[in-house]
């Protein structure tokens, strides 16, 4: 078994993963409220939250897998240690290397966006590769192609804001809370998406996204026209936003041969983008892997579960091992 640690953004998370990618515990607490205030998450109160909670997150991670605090039958100690918030990642960080040093077993850092990569292997059994990963979160917005485990080429990725912070800066705009994806969400079931006319940015050739220039035509065209319901308004950025990222993945499905497509990420939660995912892989035949709403957002599991796979496959880190607070998925090796 293995511990994962995350605590790369605003989620205290602690799970322990057996070898088969079975989950014996996992405990996620959120910071969360503490942040609605603001309108997005305060770094400094969340580092202070992750002092506060990591200890018992652990304790209760460990406990529930049956395992012992003085000495766990562990085969390592894995955490992010990036990409993400540098005093976040540092508290995860630090306690996961005196834990490994007081236990005596092996440490590993796991970056944060492989992490995951690895969700579904905790969710489907019998998976089959190559699969098709749109993974979109607060902070990133990546289509990659996995191979296999651990084995990824990222074929295109946001050139300016992430899917979900585009949610989240729309939302503000139009005075709901923090985060902005699930109520954003909500209110575009109950309005029309043809109400204002958005463009669907980067139709070109490239995988590559963009969401910037979206969240700007929002904000141009609610000002002309104040009469538009916040529904409607959030029913057609959704569909402008979801129709990008489904146009780019058929895009990428066409020119690639994979069994399986996969979402990941808080985005991952947005009833629209399912429902398209889900249509996409009826029409290529494929697999539709989509993550239950736990495994979406940030947890330790998915991070156990891409720290044993890394134990295995590139051996242990150092305890020198430093924070990455930008660390690109396409420099993991
Ligand atoms: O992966 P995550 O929990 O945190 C990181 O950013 O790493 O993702 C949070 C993001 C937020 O931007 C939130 O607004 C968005 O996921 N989100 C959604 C939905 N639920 C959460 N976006 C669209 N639709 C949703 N239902
Ligand atoms: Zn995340």
């Amino acid at each position: 078994m293995v511990l994962g640690i995350e605590t790369s953004c605003d989620e205290t998370a602690a799970a322990v993963v057996d070898e088969n990618f079975h989950v014996r515990s996992s405990v996620v607490e959120s910071s969360l409220d503490q942040h609605r205030a603001f309108g997005g998450v305060v770094p400094e109160l969340a580092g202070r939250a992750h002092v506060a909670t990591i200890a018992p997150v652990i304790r209760r991670a460990l406990d529930e897998a049956g395992l012992d605090h003085l000495a766990p039958a562990l085969e390592g100690v894995a955490v992010t240690n990036g990409p993400g918030l540098i005093g976040s990642l540092l508290v995860g960080l630090s306690s996961a290397k005196a834990l490994a040093l007081v236990w005596d077993v092996p440490f590993v850092g796991v970056n944060h966006l492989e992490g995951h990569l690895f969700a579904p292997l905790l969710e489907s059994t019998g998976l089959e590769w190559p699969l098709m990963t749109l993974l979109v979160s607060g902070g990133h917005s990546l289509i990659v192609l996995q191979r296999g485990p651990g084995e990824h080429e990222v074929l295109g990725e946001t050139i300016d804001d992430a899917a979900g912070e585009a949610y989240d800066k729309v939302a503000r705009w139009l005075g709901l809370g923090y985060p902005g994806g699930p109520e954003i969400d909500r209110l575009a079931g109950e309005g029309s998406s043809n109400a204002l006319k958005l463009p669907v940015s980067m139709i070109g050739e490239d995988l590559d996204l963009s969401f910037s220039g979206l969240k700007t035509a929002v904000v141009r065209a609610t000002e002309r026209h104040p009469e538009i319901s916040v529904s409607d308004v959030a029913a057609s950025f959704q569909f402008a936003l979801c129709e990008q990222l489904l146009r780019k993945l058929r895009q990428a499905l066409g020119r690639y041969d994979v069994k399986g497509v996969a979402l990941a990420g808080g985005v991952a939660a947005n009833s629209a983008l399912r429902a398209g995912v889900t249509n996409l892989a009826k029409e290529f035949g494929l697999v539709a892997h989509l993550p239950t709403m736990a495994m979406c957002t940030d947890n330790a599991a998915m991070i156990a579960a891409a720290g044993l796979y890394r134990l295995r496959a590139s051996g242990a880190s150092g305890l020198d091992l430093s924070a990455r607070p930008n660390w690109q998925l396409a420099d993991v090796s």
